[in-house]
């Protein structure tokens, strides 16, 4: 069996390592694309460096434009490589424009579609990973749902449709955070040259869209942050596309901003912070995995199991609830009582299902 694998974006490198290992105990032949979507060393290299991804076979080197010249430019330059490759599956991930691209590009070539995290909804139809994430489902063969709410979410809609397969397999990101949790633990130097005390600091996030391309949001945020700040230290590896907006910007930041960290950091920063506040959807699942409680700069979001087990409280940009939530988890000690994701066997569960299914 032959797999087309489409990446690009720096939370489709950590599930597409969680995966690909798995794909790896099999007879299959697996070859990588990167769109190229995120591309900076410490967005791209250091994901595929640490994490040991094989190296793409392919390239396309599209990236920093509108959504549709983006997506426009990845279909044409997937179309082309599946035309010479002619694999028996494609392996898509998530909700990004390199998913809707190569969503599109397989089924207009009648190549089955395997979509790991579907049936997630945030039922905000002005984001853009809704619309690439429900058009991806309808076009997929295989519907691979990371929680009980993602199935849900389909058969509300009318899924499956004919010649579809859905499936709760769990979440790969729990298969990732438990295999690399121990391998993190081997180098510390992340808290020892930011002088960050284990426990001592809150570890923030901000990089969606609709928060960074509103200046009033993205300055009510900062300021909220700020104002967690005067409590306990805010380190925030900070997202290219957030430091452009606040280099445009004139605002007062106390918070801690580095670089963006790889993904082995990443977790030695979620394990040993206080607690964590985002916009990422990733990084909500693995506070909870961490044992952190966690605030979310959304209206809204995909893992609402989190927020309905008071472990994620919804925010918004409100300076206030954001205050206001910090203080009530400062108050209360994090007990995990459910598990939601399955434990760490999504990635096995999705190559034997697909192998069965073939
Ligand atoms: C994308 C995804 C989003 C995901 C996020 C993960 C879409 C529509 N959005 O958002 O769902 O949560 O990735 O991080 O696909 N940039 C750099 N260097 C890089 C990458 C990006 O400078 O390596 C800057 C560029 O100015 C670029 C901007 O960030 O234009 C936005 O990048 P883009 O990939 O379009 O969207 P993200 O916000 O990263
Ligand atoms: N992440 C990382 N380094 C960083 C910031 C995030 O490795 O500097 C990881 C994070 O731990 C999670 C994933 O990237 O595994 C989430 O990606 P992001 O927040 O960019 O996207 P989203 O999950 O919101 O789509």
């Amino acid at each position: 069996m032959k797999i087309v694998t489409v990446i690009g974006a720096r939370p489709q490198f950590i599930k597409a390592a969680a995966v690909s290992r798995a794909i790896a105990n099999h007879d299959i032949e697996e070859i990588i694309v990167h769109t190229g979507q995120h591309y900076d060393k410490n967005m791209s290299d250091i994901f595929f460096d640490e994490l040991k991804i094989k190296k793409p076979t392919y390239n396309l080197g599209v990236s920093g434009t509108g959504h549709g010249e983006m997506t426009g430019d990845m279909l044409k330059g997937i179309e082309k490589l599946l035309l010479e490759e002619r694999p028996d599956l494609i392996l898509i991930f998530g909700d990004t424009n390199s998913t809707l691209a190569a969503s599109i590009a397989g089924s207009k070539l009648h190549i089955p579609i395997a979509h790991v995290e579907a049936g997630l909804r945030s039922f905000n139809m002005n984001m853009p990973e809704e619309v690439n994430r429900i058009l991806s489902d309808r076009v997929s063969k295989f519907l691979f749902c990371p929680t009980e709410t993602a199935i849900n979410n389909l058969n509300a809609e009318g899924f499956p449709f004919k010649n579809q397969f859905i499936v709760n397999v769990g979440d790969v990101m729990e298969d990732a955070a438990l295999f690399y949790k121990s391998i993190a633990a081997e180098n510390l130097d992340i808290l020892k040259n930011n002088q960050l005390e284990s426990g001592n600091f809150n570890l923030a996030t901000i990089h969606r869209a609709e928060n960074t391309d509103n200046p009033e949001k993205l300055r009510l945020m900062v300021d909220g942050l700020n104002e967690i700040c005067k409590q306990k230290r805010v380190v925030v590896p900070l997202h290219p596309r957030t430091k452009k907006k606040l280099q445009e910007k004139n605002l007062k930041i106390d918070i801690t901003i580095i670089e963006p960290v790889g993904y082995l950091d990443m977790i030695n920063l979620i394990h040993h912070s206080y607690l964590v506040i985002t916009d990422s959807g990733g990084l909500q699942k693995e506070a909870f995995f961490f044992n952190k409680f966690c605030i979310t700069m959304r209206e809204e979001t995909e893992w609402v199991e989190l927020v309905n087990g008071n472990y994620n409280i919804l925010v918004g940009s409100d300076k206030n609830k954001m205050i206001n939530a910090y203080a009530l988890f400062s108050k209360r000690e994090f007990r995990k009582k459910e598990n939601y994701y399955g434990g760490g066997k999504a990635s096995e569960n999705i190559v034997e299902y697909i192998l069965k299914q073939s």
